[in-house]
């Protein structure tokens, strides 16, 4: 069992479940717990990669993760760590909003260190395109920050390829990877890929040519969303369509055969993409995260044609 596909995607751990309620201010020891049992079912199948952001359950997720980095000596340098800035939650009548300007992110950053209770971020993702950025100040601030040692290497989220470039022409460093929603259940990313000349695939609500830009450039995709928040394997769902119901039964039947779970299988079907998706799981249950296990022995297992039948059964239709 690996946590790693043959074409370079991994599995990576999604730390937004932790932290306990995002409306609470305050954690308790039984939040450390969870978070604890949580990272260790996510490094028993394998992960490395834990996915933060400064606002995920606003700031706790960091807490209660440097809490468990704090009490496990010897841990911090066997995992990555990977934080994101750049939205600020609404809060005392200051309506929620985007800031990439130099300031904040030095302050995001430095805010996120203490909390995790580490000294560096292995990765830091630019969480949104902030439309006021100047890419002279982020390269400012992630140029301070590397220098520092405080960051390692730098990414972006929900970006498209001209955006990546724009950015990239003011940077030092190279951007490593791109986060984006991308789930059997949320396929604009691989719908606009075929509907290249029709309006459906300008109204799927993917820009064109960043998957293609991403591989070319070496800049791994992450995909966010990917257990589609348990649409498909189990989760209580207020109505299901007829292609939930389908798309269910498919993944069941494919784990029935192939000696796996439902779960390795949707995550399997992101992975054997040939661009090497890395599916970000958000789980925050042990028992969920460990049925995420056989996600690239799915990928490899997986035929073409259940590939595709997969992806008619969620999308409702037959192809073009
Ligand atoms: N870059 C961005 O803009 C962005 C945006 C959103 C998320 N993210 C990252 O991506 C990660 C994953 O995102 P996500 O949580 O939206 O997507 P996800 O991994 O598809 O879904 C995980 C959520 O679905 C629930 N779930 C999954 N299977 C279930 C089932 N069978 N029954 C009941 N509940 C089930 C989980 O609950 P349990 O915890 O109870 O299992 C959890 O709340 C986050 O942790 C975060 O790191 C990034």
């Amino acid at each position: 069992m690996t946590a790693q596909n043959n074409n370079g995607g991994r599995l990576i751990y999604g730390c937004m479940g932790l932290g306990g309620d995002w409306d609470s201010p305050d954690y308790g020891p039984g939040d450390v717990d969870a978070a604890a049992a949580a990272i260790e079912a996510a490094r028993g199948i394998g992960i490395t990669l834990f996915d933060h952001a400064d606002i995920y359950t606003r700031g706790k997720a960091e807490s209660v993760f440097g809490d468990v980095l704090a009490a496990s000596p010897g841990l911090r340098e066997q995992i990555q760590l990977q934080g994101k800035c750049g939205i600020s939650l609404a809060e005392g009548g200051v309506p929620g909003h985007y800031n990439l300007s130099r300031e904040a992110i030095l302050e995001r950053v430095n805010a996120s260190l203490q909390r995790l209770r580490t000294d560096y971020l292995d990765i830091l993702l630019l969480h949104r395109p902030d439309p006021l950025l100047e890419p002279s100040e982020v390269a400012a601030a992630v140029g301070q920050l590397m220098a520092e040692g405080k960051v390692r290497a730098l990414g972006v989220s929900n970006m498209s390829a001209a955006q990546i470039d724009y950015l990239q022409d003011a940077l030092e460093t190279p951007i490593v990877a791109n986060q984006l929603e991308m789930s059997l259940h949320k396929a604009a990313w691989v719908e606009s890929s075929v509907l290249v000349n029709r309006q459906e695939g300008f109204d799927a609500g993917f820009p064109h040519g960043t998957i293609e830009h991403c591989v070319r450039k070496g800049i791994e995709l992450q995909a966010y969303g990917s257990l589609a928040q348990g649409r498909y394997t189990g989760a209580p769902y207020a109505s299901p369509t007829a292609a939930d119901r389908e798309t269910a039964g498919l993944l069941a039947r494919f784990a029935e055969d192939n000696g796996t779970t439902p779960e390795a299988a949707l995550l399997g079907w992101l992975m054997k993409h040939p661009a090497g998706i890395s599916p970000v799981v958000g789980s925050s249950r042990p028992e969920r995260i460990a049925a995420c296990a056989g996600a690239a022995e799915a990928a490899t297992s997986m035929s073409r044609i259940e590939w595709y039948s997969l992806w008619t059964a969620a999308r409702g239709a037959a192809m073009p």
